[in-house]
């Protein structure tokens, strides 16, 4: 049985879409939720879909300085992954870059076991508001990365990148719903990847060049 946790900071349509789709996967279990924000809706959600998950609200401790605020908070979150016995985490709309406490924790030579989604076509628009800056930028197509995460801001290996044409006539909304679609879609088969797998690769050279 492989135990995954999701991290979230804000709506959370990413992590239950995971949670759903764990669901039917028999070897495959999401027994904890990793929040970081107390602004964050998705408990109550959570409270009422998935009363058998764990849901952490973890807040960064208050620490001026940057790497130790990040080694205490990621200190907590080791702990409570190693109680749940987590072997896999899926950062799902996570707002905050990882350091090499939990980083450490998740890797085994080269093989990382912690992934993220970004809503561009990597290594284009990194960071927040990506939608945004896709959008303002009129390229057209965009996409969906999954990619191993590293401690760069959305560096990582890339695990897989799926595309979608931007239409010309369409507003900002409707371009962030058809992208958010994708997301969901394509994070869900990379969470039934890891149970059929047992693992997760970064993808090969001709998978490279189709986008
Ligand atoms: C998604 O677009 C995700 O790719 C990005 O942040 C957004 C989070 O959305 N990293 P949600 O919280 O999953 O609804």
């Amino acid at each position: 049985m492989i135990r995954v946790a999701i991290f979230a900071s804000g709506t959370g349509t990413n992590a239950l879409n995971l949670l759903r789709t764990a669901k039917n996967l028999k070897q495959l279990q999401i027994p904890l939720v990793i929040i970081d924000q107390t602004k964050s809706t998705l408990p109550d959600v959570l409270k009422k879909e998935f009363p058998e998950v764990t849901v952490a609200i973890v807040l960064a401790p208050k620490i001026q300085d940057v790497e130790e605020r990040r080694r205490q908070h990621e200190k907590e979150i080791v702990a409570l992954l190693t109680q749940h016995q987590i072997d896999w985490c899926f950062l799902a709309g996570y707002m905050r870059l990882l350091g090499p406490t939990l980083l450490s924790a998740f890797k085994e030579g080269t093989q990382s076991r912690i992934v993220n989604i970004h809503p561009s076509l990597l290594p284009l628009y990194p960071g927040t508001q990506a939608y945004e800056k896709v959008f303002e930028a009129n390229d057209p197509k965009s996409g969906v990365t999954i990619h191993f995460v590293d401690e760069g801001m959305d560096t990582g290996p890339i695990i897989v990148q799926e595309v979608f044409e931007r239409k010309l006539d369409e507003t900002f909304e409707q371009f962030k719903e058809r992208g958010l679609k994708l997301e969901w879609q394509t994070y869900a088969a990379i969470l039934k990847r890891l149970h059929d797998e047992q693992t997760l690769k970064p993808r090969s050279e001709s998978e490279t060049r189709k986008t």
